[in-house]
Parts: C-alpha cells; sequence; structure tokens
C-alpha cells in the first residue's frame, strides 16, 4: 500500500482530499497547525486506521522525519488568505515560500519521488491573455499571495530538475464545496445571515471569476498525476465559464430566498490585488479526457447550502 503525505489535510481543500484518497486505499499522513483547519473536517478520515494526523506548525518545527518512506507529497498548506496579505506581509514569506523550501528539503533528504503543489490562477496577475494559458506571460505580480505562489512553483522546479523528483503544480481558479472556509461566497453568506436585506459588496460587481468544485479539482488532480509524465507539470484547474461577482449575488441571495438591497463599494477591483478577470484555458487537463461534473452556478448553490447547514463555521474566529 503507498503511503501519501498532505500538508494543511485539515483545510478545505486537503480535508477533501485525504477522504478522497482514503477511498482509494491507501497509506496517509497528514500534517497541520490548524490555524484556519478544522479538526472536525477529519471526523471521518480518524476512524480509519490508513490515516495518521499529526498536529504541526511546518514553519516552526523540524519536519524531515514525517517525511520518510513516503511515495508522494501533496503540499497544500499555505496562507491561502489573498486579501489581507498586504496587512500581514510576513506570513506569504514564511508560511507560502520558507515553508515550500522546508518541504522540498524534506523530500530531497528522504528521497520522495513526487510533489503536487497547490498553486493558484492568480500567479496570471492582471494578465493580458484571457483566457489565459499555462504558457502565458505573467511578469507583474498584483499580491503578495500570487507573488510567494510563483515563488514557490520556481523553488519547486529547480529542486526537480536538480534532485529526480517529478513535480504537479496546478493552479486553480476558486474553489468551492462541502468544508468551504474562505472567499466571497462565505463572505456573502455570513454578512447576509447577520443582515438579510442589505449587503455591501467590494468593487463594482463587474469583476469576472471562475470557480470549480472541489471534487471536481480532486478527480483533475488524480487524472493528472497518472496521465502526465513530464519532469515538470504545470496544469491549470478550471471551468470553461466565468461569472460576475453581481451574478454570484443573484444567486446566492435566491439560494437564501433573500432580496436584499446591494451597494457596490465601486472600482473595478475589490482590494488591491484582486484580478479584475480570472478565467483559465483549461485545454491541457481536458485533453487527458477530464471535464468537472459541477457548473459554477451549482457549485456557488452547493457552497451556500452548505454553510448555511454548517453555521458554525460561519461565526468561527479564524
Ligand atoms: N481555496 C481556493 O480557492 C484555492 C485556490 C487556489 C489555490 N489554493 C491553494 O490550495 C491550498 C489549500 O487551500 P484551502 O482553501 O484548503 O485553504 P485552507 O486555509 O483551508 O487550508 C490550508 C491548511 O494549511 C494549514 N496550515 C497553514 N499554515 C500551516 C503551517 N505553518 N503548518 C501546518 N499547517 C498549516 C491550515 O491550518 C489549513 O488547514 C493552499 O495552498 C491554497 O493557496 C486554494
Amino acid at each position: 500500500m503507498k503511503t501519501y503525505l498532505i500538508t494543511g489535510c485539515a483545510g478545505f481543500i486537503g480535508s477533501n482530499l485525504v477522504d478522497f484518497l482514503l477511498n482509494k486505499k491507501c497509506k496517509i499522513i497528514g500534517l497541520d497547525n490548524l490555524s484556519t483547519g478544522n479538526k472536525f473536517f477529519l471526523k471521518k478520515a480518524l476512524k480509519n486506521k490508513n490515516f495518521k494526523f499529526i498536529k504541526i506548525d511546518l514553519f516552526k518545527n523540524n519536519i524531515e522525519k514525517y517525511f520518510k518512506n513516503v511515495d508522494r507529497v501533496y503540499h497544500l498548506a499555505a496562507n491561502a488568505d489573498v486579501r489581507f496579505g498586504l496587512n500581514h506581509r510576513k506570513k506569504d514569506i514564511n508560511q507560502n515560500i520558507i515553508v515550500t523550501y522546508k518541504v522540498l528539503e524534506s523530500i530531497k533528504k528522504n528521497k520522495v519521488k513526487k510533489i503536487i503543489f497547490s498553486s493558484t490562477g492568480s500567479v496570471y496577475g492582471e494578465t493580458k491573455q484571457i483566457p489565459t494559458s499555462e504558457i502565458a506571460n505573467f511578469p507583474i505580480q498584483t499580491s503578495l499571495y500570487g507573488a510567494s505562489k510563483v515563488s514557490a512553483e520556481a523553488i519547486i522546479s529547480a529542486y526537480c530538475e536538480a534532485y529526480n523528483i517529478k513535480s504537479y503544480i496546478f493552479r486553480f481558479v476558486s474553489i468551492l464545496g462541502e468544508r468551504y472556509t474562505h472567499g466571497h461566497v462565505f463572505d456573502f453568506v455570513k454578512k447576509l445571515k447577520t443582515n438579510k436585506n442589505f449587503l455591501k459588496v467590494l468593487g463594482d460587481g463587474n469583476q469576472k471569476k471562475s470557480y470549480l468544485h472541489v471534487s471536481d479539482c480532486l478527480k483533475a488532480i488524480d487524472k493528472a498525476i497518472t496521465n502526465c509524465n513530464q519532469k515538470i507539470n504545470i496544469i491549470n484547474l478550471g471551468t470553461q465559464e466565468y461569472l460576475k461577482v453581481k451574478d454570484s449575488v443573484s444567486i446566492i441571495s435566491k439560494c437564501l430566498k433573500l432580496k436584499p438591497k446591494v451597494i457596490y463599494l465601486g472600482g473595478k477591483r475589490g482590494w488591491i490585488g484582486d484580478n479584475s478577470f480570472i478565467y483559465l484555458d483549461t485545454k491541457k487537463i481536458r485533453s487527458i479526457g477530464w471535464k468537472p461534473k459541477f457548473n459554477i452556478t451549482e457549485s456557488i448553490k452547493i457552497t451556500t447550502n452548505y454553510l448555511m447547514k454548517n453555521s458554525w463555521l460561519l461565526d468561527r474566529k479564524n
């Protein structure tokens, strides 16, 4: 039986990945400091004898020993908060760049053969190429989060060139679905739970974004690892559609059976570093036979309903 290590195993995507891989009959070692993740998401996995959870901070501690006899590393742990990056600048550097370096050193020392990395469509910054393909030019970064992911991707590639490691770098659009805990659907549902008559939205509402359901994201990752065999595999993940933020507001309001007065605060971007148009070219992943099950509207509805059923998540402090 293969052993896979997942960093960020208690997070939104990480915990879904734990369940997905346990269903495929492998052993999982999950590392997480529970800073934004939640042990509740691992409730089912913790009952499985093939899952071992280790609560540890990857930045502060020596982590090499956990990578012994591991076949593959899924490195998902990160500071995934794009919007408030400028409020705590060191966080993106430490959690996204230095932690990636520590993970790579542990991989090298333990001769692990594969790393799977969760990057982001934010690396393309304000690209002129829409839909944006993996080989688009993106010299200018607009957020510290995007910049830290570009750096992490670059360091991963250099380790792969030098030490016979294979990498799968996935650039996701925003992910939605069960256990979702951050992003615009979360913010809107949370605000509407407090005040059902009124919703303030950052930007003019015309920002165009693409989304993907977490289950489709995990199936794509799995398919790519099986079918792509370059030393460094860089793959966009997203749906073949996008939506304006104001359309998303309508879907969420309808789902909650509300008719709030919506105030748009104006500007093409919601905040510094927000990309006003994210739409990725996904020909590469579709060329190996993957296609998403859920469209964006379905994903937003599923996420809204999940949050209402688990409204304690909306009241969490972190
Ligand atoms: N959710 C999205 O829309 C999206 C889009 C693109 C890329 N990504 C990337 O996917 C990955 C997972 O994102 P997510 O949405 O599940 O975020 P998340 O915040 O839910 O998960 C991150 C997990 O990492 C853990 N973590 C953070 N720092 C740690 C540290 N120093 N030591 C140990 N554990 C630590 C957190 O506790 C959390 O459980 C991230 O790398 C993120 O940048 C997410």
